[in-house]
C-alpha cells in the first residue's frame, strides 16, 4: 500500500497575498487526533513533493482542511497555492504530533499560543468538544504582523460561536485573543510580551499565569517557540510528551524554506 492517498480538492480560499486555506476529501481510513499533522503535497514530475501540514479540520469532520502560507519560490507552496477545486493532492496515511491533550497534566485553563499559520492545529483543537469538558477556559491567542493575517482565525471563531452545537458548548469557555505587532489594532504586541507584562490576562479579565491551573500548547516560528519555552521554563513549567505529561507542549509551524 502506498504511503499516501489521493485526495480531491473541494475548495480553496485566498485570505491574503501570503495566506490561503483549502479543503479536500478525506480517505475513509484516515484517522487523526485533533492537533496532529500529516505530510501532504503534490506529484511533481512523477515524484511526491511533500511538507508537513497540521490538520485545521477536526477529526469528526468529513473533509480535511489545511491553512497555508505562500512562500515565494517555495518548491511546494508556489505550486500548491495554484490548486483549484477538482485537483488532486497527496495526503500521507499517518498523522503524528505533540499537540495532544494527553501530553498535558490535568489543568483548568488551556492556553493555545500561535503565530502565523501556527494557528492551524488549534483550528482543529477548538472544534474538539473534549477540551471544553476538560478545561474551564480555552484561550486562543493568535499573533500576526498585520491585521489582514488574522482573517482566517476571526472567521473560524465567528462561525463556531454561531454554530448550533458548538456555540453553546463554547460559550464563556473559548476566549479568542488576536494580536498584531506591525500596525494599529485593539490588541498589540508579541505573545511573549503580553504574557510577561500580564496584559493578556488583564485584557481577558482572568487571573494571571499560574502553574497549578495553566496548560499550554504553542505553535509558531522557531524563535517564538524558543522564547516562549524559556519563559515558561523560567516559571517552572515542564515540557510534556507521550511518556511524561507536562505543563506545555510545542510544535513548530511548518514553514517551507
Ligand atoms: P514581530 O512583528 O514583532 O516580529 P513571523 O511572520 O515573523 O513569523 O511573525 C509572526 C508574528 O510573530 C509577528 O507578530 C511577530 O512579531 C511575532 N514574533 C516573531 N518572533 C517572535 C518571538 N521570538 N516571540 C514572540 N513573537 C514573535
Amino acid at each position: 500500500m502506498s504511503a499516501f492517498h489521493h485526495a480531491t480538492v473541494l475548495s480553496v480560499k485566498h485570505w491574503t497575498d501570503t495566506l490561503f486555506s483549502f479543503t479536500a476529501t478525506r480517505d475513509a481510513g484516515f484517522r487523526f487526533q485533533n492537533g496532529q499533522f500529516v505530510m501532504i503535497g503534490l506529484e511533481v514530475e512523477g515524484k511526491p513533493l511533500l511538507r508537513a501540514y497540521s490538520m485545521a479540520s477536526a477529526n469528526h469532520e468529513p473533509e480535511l482542511e489545511f491553512f497555508s502560507i505562500k512562500v515565494p519560490n517555495g518548491p511546494l507552496t508556489s505550486r500548491l497555492q495554484k490548486i483549484k477545486e477538482g485537483d488532486t493532492i497527496l495526503v500521507g496515511r499517518k498523522a503524528v504530533g505533540t499537540l495532544i491533550n494527553d501530553n498535558l497534566l490535568p489543568g483548568k485553563r488551556l492556553l493555545l499560543l500561535s503565530t502565523g499559520t501556527g494557528l492551524a492545529p488549534f483550528a482543529s483543537l477548538i472544534k474538539d468538544p473534549e477540551i471544553y469538558d476538560k478545561y474551564e477556559h480555552v484561550v486562543l491567542v493568535h499573533g500576526c504582523r498585520q491585521v489582514s493575517e488574522l482573517a482566517y482565525g476571526e472567521r473560524l471563531v465567528e462561525t463556531l460561536q454561531k454554530d448550533e452545537l458548538f456555540g453553546e458548548l463554547m460559550q464563556d469557555k473559548l476566549i479568542y485573543y488576536p494580536t498584531v505587532t506591525r500596525e494599529p489594532f485593539r490588541n498589540r504586541g508579541r505573545i511573549t510580551d503580553l504574557i510577561t507584562s500580564e496584559r493578556l490576562f488583564n485584557d481577558i479579565g482572568l487571573k494571571p499565569l499560574n502553574i497549578e491551573e495553566d496548560r499550554v500548547m504553542m505553535c509558531g516560528s522557531p524563535h517564538m517557540l524558543e522564547d516562549l519555552k524559556n519563559l515558561f521554563e523560567s516559571r517552572g513549567f515542564t515540557e510534556g510528551s507521550t511518556s511524561t505529561p507536562g505543563h506545555f507542549v510545542i510544535e513548530k509551524a511548518f514553514v517551507e524554506r
